[in-house]
C-alpha cells in the first residue's frame, strides 16, 4: 500500500496566517501540523508516501522531512499547480501509486485514540485483500462543514453529501481514506462540482453505489480534529498540550513511532533526539529511551 498526503490548498480561512506560510506547516502545540497525519501513516505501516503541495511551498516540506530516511520511510514530492480538489491527488499521484492500493490523508487532520493502530492494520489488510474502499465516520455537531454520510441501522452507508445545508445525519467523513487501485480511474471520470473541485465525496459515492464502500465508525472515545480555522487550530494545540502534559506522552512523534515500528534503530532515534535536546520533543525521547 502507498499513501498520498495532501498538504496544498489555499488555507483562506486562516488568512493572514497562511498568506506566506503553508497551513500544514503551522504549529500545533510543539510540532508542525503535518507531523500528525504523517504519524498516522507511519502507524499504518505505509512506508512509501507522496507529499503534494503548492509550487511555493513544496520546498519547505522537502526541507522539513527530506527523503524520509530519518523515519525509515520513503518520501516523494509532487506540485499541485491549482487546488483542484482532494480527488486530484489520485490523478497527480498516478505514476507514484502504480498498481498499488492507496491511502489518502489530509495534511490538516489530527487523529488520536486508543486502538487506532489495530484498526488501521485491519483496514490496510482489507483494502489490499478485498479490493474495497474504506472511509471513517465521526459524529460531530457541525456536519455542514464536512462530507456527511447517512448510515442504516447496521452501519452501512446509504447516502453521501458534500457540505450539505440540511445534513441527513451528524456523521462527518474524516480526512483519511483507503482505496483499491481502481481509484485512479474513478478520479479521472468524476466531474468538478459547482465550486469547481474534484470532490472526494464523488469518489466515495462511486464506491457506495457499487457496494464496495466500507464505513468504519470512530467512536466517542476517539478524537478527530481539523485545524482549518483559527479556533480549531488553537483548540487542536490545546488538546495536544493537555494530553502530552497530563499523560507524559508525545502525540505525532515521528522518531518514536518509526522506532516502535522497527524502521529505525534506538541509536538513530536518540541521535536525532540529541539534535533537539533543548526542546520538550528531544528531551522526551532522551528521557524515555536512554
Ligand atoms: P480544505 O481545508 O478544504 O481547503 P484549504 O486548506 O485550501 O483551506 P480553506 O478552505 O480555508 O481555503 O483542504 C483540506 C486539506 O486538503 C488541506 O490540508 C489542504 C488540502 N488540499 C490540497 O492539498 N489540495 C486541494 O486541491 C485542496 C482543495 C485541498
Amino acid at each position: 500500500m502507498k499513501a498520498v498526503l495532501l498538504a496544498g490548498g489555499i488555507g483562506s480561512r486562516l488568512y493572514p496566517l497562511t498568506l506566506s506560510v503553508s497551513k500544514q506547516l503551522l504549529p500545533v502545540y510543539d510540532k508542525p501540523m503535518v507531523y500528525y497525519p504523517l504519524s498516522v501513516l507511519i502507524m499504518s505501516g505505509i512506508r512509501e508516501i507522496l507529499i503534494i503541495s503548492t509550487r511555493e511551498d513544496i520546498g519547505s516540506y522537502k526541507r522539513l522531512l527530506g527523503d524520509g530516511g530519518r523515519y525509515g520511510i520513503k518520501l516523494e514530492y509532487k506540485v499541485q499547480e491549482h487546488p483542484k480538489g482532494l480527488a486530484d491527488a489520485f490523478i497527480l499521484g498516478e505514476d507514484f501509486i502504480g498498481e498499488n492500493p492507496v491511502c489518502l490523508i489530509l495534511g490538516d487532520n489530527i487523529f488520536y485514540g486508543m486502538d487506532f493502530s489495530e484498526k488501521l492494520d485491519l483496514v490496510v489488510k482489507r483494502t489490499t485483500l478485498e479490493n474495497k474502499a474504506t472511509i471513517f465516520g465521526y459524529t460531530v455537531n457541525n456536519p455542514q462543514r464536512y462530507g456527511v454520510i447517512e448510515l442504516d441501522s447496521d452501519g452501512y452507508g446509504i447516502s453521501l453529501e458534500e457540505k450539505p445545508i440540511n445534513p441527513r445525519s451528524n456523521e462527518a467523513v474524516v480526512g483519511l481514506y483507503f482505496y483499491p487501485n481502481s481509484v485512479i480511474e474513478v478520479a479521472k471520470t468524476i466531474t468538478p462540482s459547482e465550486r469547481g473541485e474534484l470532490e472526494i465525496t464523488s469518489v466515495n459515492d462511486y464506491y457506495l453505489n457499487t457496494g464496495e464502500l466500507v464505513v468504519e465508525k470512530l467512536g466517542p472515545g476517539f478524537t478527530w480534529l481539523d485545524t482549518g480555522t483559527p479556533e480549531s487550530l488553537l483548540e487542536a494545540g490545546q488538546f495536544i498540550e493537555t494530553i502530552e502534559k497530563r499523560q507524559g506522552v508525545k502525540v505525532g512523534c515521528l522518531e518514536e513511532l518509526a522506532f516502535q515500528k522497527g524502521y529505525i534503530s534506538k541509536n538513530r532515534m536518540l541521535d536525532q533526539a540529541a539534535e533537539m535536546k533543548d526542546t520538550s520533543y528531544g528531551e522526551y525521547l532522551i528521557r524515555k529511551y536512554s
